[in-house]
């Protein structure tokens, strides 16, 4: 590594995942030309595209990049082909491996409506004007890597799965931290979502957060059951500040949230722990507009403006791309996701351009 230089692994994977990581490179490559970064960005394989190529999920090869990087782009993991597969054989895994490696365990997911998107909306403008909350899911822990899991088959020919629900205190602990320590720079009021009323791990989280609640008297922390919360979000989505929950809470109700912003398609992500820091949109790999070109690239720019702010710790490079977002879509650039019923839908590439042409 150069002195001075700030390596970034970039790893497409796979359908959509290709497009859109390629529009992030180039506002990344546009951010580094205007901001002078030294970013120095290196593709390695992973999912299927890995697979394809011959190699495993997540190759050694991409491990070691990882390794010696400062920060991960990501793109999408997962194609049709993976339908019939065991979870823990299909290529998506490599996705949780590589979370589980780099140990990013807060997955910071900004839900923003963009005011020219209002009408891109699901909901009506009053509804979802000015909303702005981060939610803060657990990437590393609970039902997706808890053991035992499998299905067996039963002597009397019957088959028998199980996934394990498993949270420590340490776990649960540092990620409500993270909430606490953001909600201070925010509205300081921290809703934390669960499940207490059926599950143990969430009457866990309920000792933790109310533990770490004395520490913080100037926020104002809610308890939230998942099923109502996910209610509260279509009807008042404005009155949420930060929302940390465990890891499936969070992966389902941040899809329900990105609807919101008009499309899933806008929302990024930052996964955050000790080491290199993940930068993905929230979307997956879309195999019904694959190849096409056509996929909104904006939550993976997004994504990279993440990575600016969190790993280069470049607080003017990421604001110059957010703005840069807002004003393309300000004087109207739409992709097809956005576009609705009105107006010409852009490319991914134009789409990419457009960002470029204000950054
Ligand atoms: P998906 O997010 O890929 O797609 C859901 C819907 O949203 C589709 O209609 C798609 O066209 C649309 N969409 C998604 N991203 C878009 C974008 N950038 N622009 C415009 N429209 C967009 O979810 P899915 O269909 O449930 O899953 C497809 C595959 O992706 C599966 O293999 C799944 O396992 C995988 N997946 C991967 C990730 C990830 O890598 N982080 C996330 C979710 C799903
Ligand atoms: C996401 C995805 C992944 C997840 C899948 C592909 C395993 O839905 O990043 O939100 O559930 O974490
Ligand atoms: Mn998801």
């Amino acid at each position: 590594m150069a002195p001075g230089m700030f390596p970034i692994a970039v790893l497409p994977g796979d359908g959509i995942g290709v497009e859109v990581v390629a529009e992030a490179v180039r506002v990344l490559e546009g951010a580094d030309r205007r901001f002078q970064l030294g970013l120095e960005l290196r593709e390695g394989l992973i999912a299927w595209a890995a697979v394809r190529a011959g190699r495993p999920r997540l190759p050694e090869e991409t491990r070691r990049l990882v390794a010696d990087s400062r920060a991960v782009l990501f793109g999408a993991a997962g194609l049709p082909e993976s339908e019939g597969l065991a979870p823990r054989d299909r290529p998506e895994r490599a996705l949780l491996e590589l979370r589980r490696l780099l140990d990013c365990f807060a997955n910071l997911r900004p839900v923003r409506v963009l005011e020219p998107l209002i009408p891109a909306s699901p909901l009506r403008a009053e509804v979802v004007r000015g909303v702005d909350f981060v939610v803060v899911r657990e990437l590393t822990g609970g039902l997706y890597f808890g053991e035992p899991r499998g299905i067996e088959r039963l002597p009397d020919g019957r088959e028998r799965a199980v996934d394990t629900m498993v949270y420590s205190t340490d776990e649960i602990e540092r990620v409500v931290r993270v909430s606490f320590d953001l909600a201070r720079g925010r509205r300081r009021r921290l809703v934390c979502v669960d499940k207490a009323n059926a599950l143990e791990t969430s009457t866990l989280w309920r000792r933790v957060v109310d533990r770490l609640a004395a520490d913080h008297p100037d926020v104002t922390v809610e308890h939230m059951y998942v099923d109502n919360c996910a209610m509260q979000l279509l009807r008042r989505p404005r009155d949420f500040d930060v929302i940390v929950t465990e890891n499936l809470f969070g992966d389902i109700l941040t899809d329900e949230a990105a609807a919101l912003t008009g499309s899933i398609g806008m929302l990024p992500s930052a996964s955050l722990g000790a080491g290199a820091g993940l930068f993905e949109p929230i979307h997956g790999s879309a195999p019904d507009l694959a190849g096409r070109g056509v996929a909104n690239p904006l939550g993976a720019i997004l994504s990279a403006a993440l990575l600016l702010r969190w790993a280069c710790r470049r607080e003017d490079a990421a604001a110059a791309v957010e703005a840069a977002v807002g004003a393309a879509l300000a004087e109207g650039m739409r992709t097809a996701d956005l576009a609705g019923l009105s107006g010409p839908a852009l490319t991914s590439r134009q789409m990419g351009d457009a960002v470029l042409a204000r950054l």
